[in-house]
């Protein structure tokens, strides 16, 4: 694949429209992992160094077209100019006057945040009219946000058409990694797949099962398969009309020879809460009001034991609640053990999305991975071997 490199480009001056993914998760109004927010560092810093006005695209969680004032990106620009050392500009909408007067006002090597960008229909409709009213804005578009390049949005994609369109470094990082690591990877490969986007997942498993040679099925979604295969999950979260694709996905991993391996044991609770009592069972020791919150030991020593005999491995999704201790624990032994073999360089060590930073940061393990993707969806599309369109749009 070949793009444009800002290496080349002329940027003095220049208004360089920059999409980056500043999906962050937050708690209370703050940010509470700024991992997407440092990957944009170098990008913005290169750009400055050139003379640009720098003006951020992004988008944060779901608004649907509507302006939200939860879903406001307004949160994000101190952390940033704390990370960066230098003001950013928050602008209260990302097109229209608004816009053009808060950027007509910036100086070379300023930096603009404009509002989430979902909060206009034609961005998720990758309308083309939304998008030339983005690109009215800039002279030129960089796209850094590889974790929304799955998305043909008209900020990935429409705006691409428009303007001159080049790769950031983190676009440009995340890619030549991920290729490097897993393009022709290193096998056997065991996948790791877990968190609580159930729904939208099982259909990427379908095609993980396909080409991994091992499969771990943790988190929530864990318990949709146990009870597809008729465990009793008690009062669990499962997503039981989805019991049928479940069945359908071990039925292709045993045909093409991948091992799945779901939970032996857990870890129950009443209730999600801090402080609450939790104990170890194996399946078929559950009691009506359990809720199954993580993995239990014997899952974790035999997920161990198969990273032992792997030589890639990849990550997507905690194997429980980790944000709530001890659901951490399998995660965390998990995590810790990957990264001391990556360390060793016994594994290729691979993870990516939101959940899975901020759980390996939890367990403080990700520094010991061989490459962390900021990406969730568009980390596993990409090792699916679809065509994002997000990248599709920059190749010349
Ligand atoms: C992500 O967080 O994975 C990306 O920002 C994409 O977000 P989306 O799933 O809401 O499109």
């Amino acid at each position: 694949m070949a793009f444009r490199s800002l290496d080349q480009a002329d940027l003095a001056g220049k208004r360089a429209l920059v999409r980056v993914d500043f999906n962050v998760p937050m708690a209370d109004g703050a940010v509470t992992d700024d991992t997407r927010l440092r990957a944009a560092l170098p990008t913005i810093a290169k750009l400055r160094q050139g003379g640009a006005k720098v003006i951020l695209l992004a988008h944060f969680d779901r608004p649907k077209g509507k302006r939200v004032p939860s879903m406001s990106l307004a949160p994000v620009a101190a952390p940033l100019a704390a990370l960066l050392g230098a003001p950013v500009l928050f602008v209260e909408d990302c097109v229209g006057d608004t816009a053009a007067a808060a950027i007509a006002g910036m100086k070379p090597g300023d930096v603009a945040l404009l509002e989430n960008i979902r909060f206009h229909a034609g961005e998720e409709n990758n309308d083309p009219t939304f998008a030339a009213a983005l690109a009215a804005n800039g002279d030129l578009y960089v796209n850094d946000a590889f974790s929304a390049a799955h998305r043909a949005h008209a900020s990935t994609e429409a705006i691409a058409h428009v303007l001159p369109a080049y790769a950031g470094e983190a676009m440009r990082r995340e890619l030549d990694a991920l290729e490097a690591a897993l393009g022709t990877p290193r096998r056997p490969v065991l996948g790791i797949v877990g968190g609580s986007k159930v729904s939208t997942k099982l259909d990427l498993l379908n095609n993980l099962v396909s080409k991994l040679d091992k499969l771990a099925i943790g988190g929530g979604m864990a318990n949709t398969f146990l009870f597809a295969q008729g465990h009793d999950i008690a009062a669990s979260f499962a997503e039981k009309d989805l019991a049928d694709t479940a069945r359908e996905i071990i039925a292709t991993a045993a045909a093409k020879g991948c091992e799945l391996l779901l939970p032996i044991d857990v870890v129950v609770a009443e209730k999600m809460e801090p402080g609450v009592a939790s104990r170890v069972c194996d399946l078929g020791q559950l009691v009506a009001t359990d809720r199954i919150l993580d993995a239990g030991p014997k899952s974790v020593a035999r997920l161990i034991a198969a990273m032992d005999v792997c030589k890639t491995l990849i990550w997507n999704g905690p194997l429980g609640v980790f944000e709530i201790p001890p659901f951490d624990a399998a995660t965390n032994a998990a995590a810790r053990h990957a990264g001391a073999l990556a360390k060793a360089g016994a594994l290729t060590a691979v993870a990516g999305g939101g959940d899975t930073v901020s759980a390996l940061n939890h367990a403080g393990a990700i520094d010991d991975f061989t490459f962390i993707s900021t990406a969730g969806g568009a980390f596993l599309e990409w090792m699916e071997g679809k065509t994002l369109p997000g990248v599709a749009a920059l190749e010349i």
